[in-house]
């Protein structure tokens, strides 16, 4: 995988985040050139721009390499795309200083003079995110979008005409395309937020628009929901939370449990947030918080005083267009140095990916609880010597020695093996 990024002139060395990953994946594509290359040929000057869905910071450290100083506001629902904007800028010695970051919430300031985005997966996102930009941008703003040109169709310039302003797409370079829309000026409505009722369990959901399970329930939590463990569990993490749908079912099985949700996705964890409230889950009694909403890669930044006798997991088997295991990797690693000694991580996954052969390498243990056709639900206690196998310095080396043990391979690594 290369990690030398080289455009019109430009030198990078740039990486996915978190950059120890298992995984060949690299932090930029053609579509990142494409847009850079048009700007280096369209003699751009430093506006003020906002830069939108940068994956990993490729655009980012460009435009600051192009002009240290050049005025940015950044938007993204992703914190692993958020720090590793900020891993890549520092890599290459780039300031961050001035720079506004933003999800995809928050107003948009409004003196935006330059867009550039990046086209992403989900549709329904996108036009929230056009929607945005038409309360912001002033009439006659340029936009760029950026995507690989078999994504880019008739229907996608009409929802860019619908939500923001006329669009056309460029010639084909490297299979990508740059669609330019200037801005027309008039301002949209943000999109209703969609809620649907899961009426079996008596819960009511809301989603917001780049959240997993946009409509309906998934089937693979559906058949989590069905075989939810049995215990006396006090503090419990929903891991990949999605709009909450498995830690709040587990408030309901475990009233006396704290909850603590955790997603990549801002939107994800705005959603559990207002699904818990709207689900009136807390329980008389209880001192403290009962709920935490955490915005993170994993487990990274997780509070080593949360010390789970069970984590939930509904892993993602992708990331942005990429399918890839490096994610439910690490959060099965990092569910093994957060649980308690005793601990059970639950987990639903596709039969295919084949997630024992990991929680076997991890926990040394792994028991399936339930399958059908499709999925399977897999559990692994945390067995261990020590009992506080975490104490800082010792953690690392330790789960080194319990994965590299059982599989002796030249790449193994803090998350496991390289298939
Ligand atoms: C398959 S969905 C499961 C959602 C929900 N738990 C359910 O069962 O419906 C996987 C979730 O993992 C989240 N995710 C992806 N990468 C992540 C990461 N690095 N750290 C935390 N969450 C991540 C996604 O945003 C998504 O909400």
């Amino acid at each position: 995988m290369t990690t030398q990024f080289s455009v019109a002139g430009i030198e990078l060395e740039l990486a996915r985040y978190p950059k120890d990953q298992e995984s060949n994946l690299q932090a930029w594509d053609a579509a990142d050139e494409h847009l850079i290359k048009h700007l280096i040929e369209t003699e751009q000057a430093p506006v003020v721009t906002a830069i939108i869905n940068d994956n990993f910071g490729a655009l980012t450290a460009c435009l600051r390499s192009i002009a240290p100083t050049w005025p940015l506001m950044v938007e993204t629902d992703a914190k692993t795309s958020l720090l590793g904007n900020l891993q890549n800028l520092a890599t290459n010695s780039l300031s961050s200083e001035g720079i506004e970051w933003l999800n995809s919430r928050e107003a948009l300031p409004g003196q935006i003079e330059l867009v550039l985005m990046k086209l992403p997966k989900n549709l329904t996102y996108f036009a929230h995110q056009l929607n945005r930009l038409s309360q912001a941008l002033p009439k006659g703003t340029q936009v760029l979008i950026s995507a690989k040109a078999k994504s880019i169709n008739k229907s996608v310039l009409e929802l860019i005409g619908k939500n923001l302003g006329p669009a056309s797409a460029s010639l084909t370079w490297k299979k990508t395309r740059v669609i330019t829309c200037i801005s027309d000026g008039k301002s949209r409505a943000l999109p209703k937020e969609v809620q649907w009722s899961v009426p079996q369990l008596n819960l009511e959901i809301r989603n917001l628009s780049n959240v997993f399970a946009a409509n309906k329930l998934d089937i693979g939590a559906e058949i989590m929901l069905e075989n939810m463990p049995k215990g006396d569990f006090k503090s419990i993490i929903d891991l990949g939370c999605g709009n909450g749908i498995l830690g709040l079912h587990a408030k309901q099985l475990f009233p006396q449990a704290y909850i603590h949700f955790v997603d990549d996705s801002e939107m994800a964890i705005e959603s559990a947030k207002q699904n818990w409230a709207l689900n009136k889950l807390d329980t008389q009694g209880l001192v403290g918080e009962q709920a935490t909403f955490g915005w993170d890669d994993c487990l990274t930044h997780m509070s080593e005083g949360v010390r789970p006798d069970l984590v939930l997991c509904n892993p993602p088997f992708h990331q942005g267009e990429a399918i890839t295991d490096h994610i439910a990797w690490q959060m099965f690693l990092q569910s093994w140095r957060a649980l308690k000694n005793g601990g059970i991580l639950h987990v639903v996954g596709n039969r295919h990916l084949a997630y024992h052969i990991k929680l076997q390498r991890i926990f040394k243990n792994c028991t399936t609880v339930a399958s059908n056709g499709k999925f399977v639900i897999l559990q692994a206690q945390k067995i261990s010597k020590k009992a506080e196998p975490f104490e800082a310095s010792s953690t690392e080396a330790e789960a080194k020695v319990e994965v590299t043990e059982s599989e002796p391979h030249p790449q193994s690594s803090l998350y496991g093996t390289k298939k």
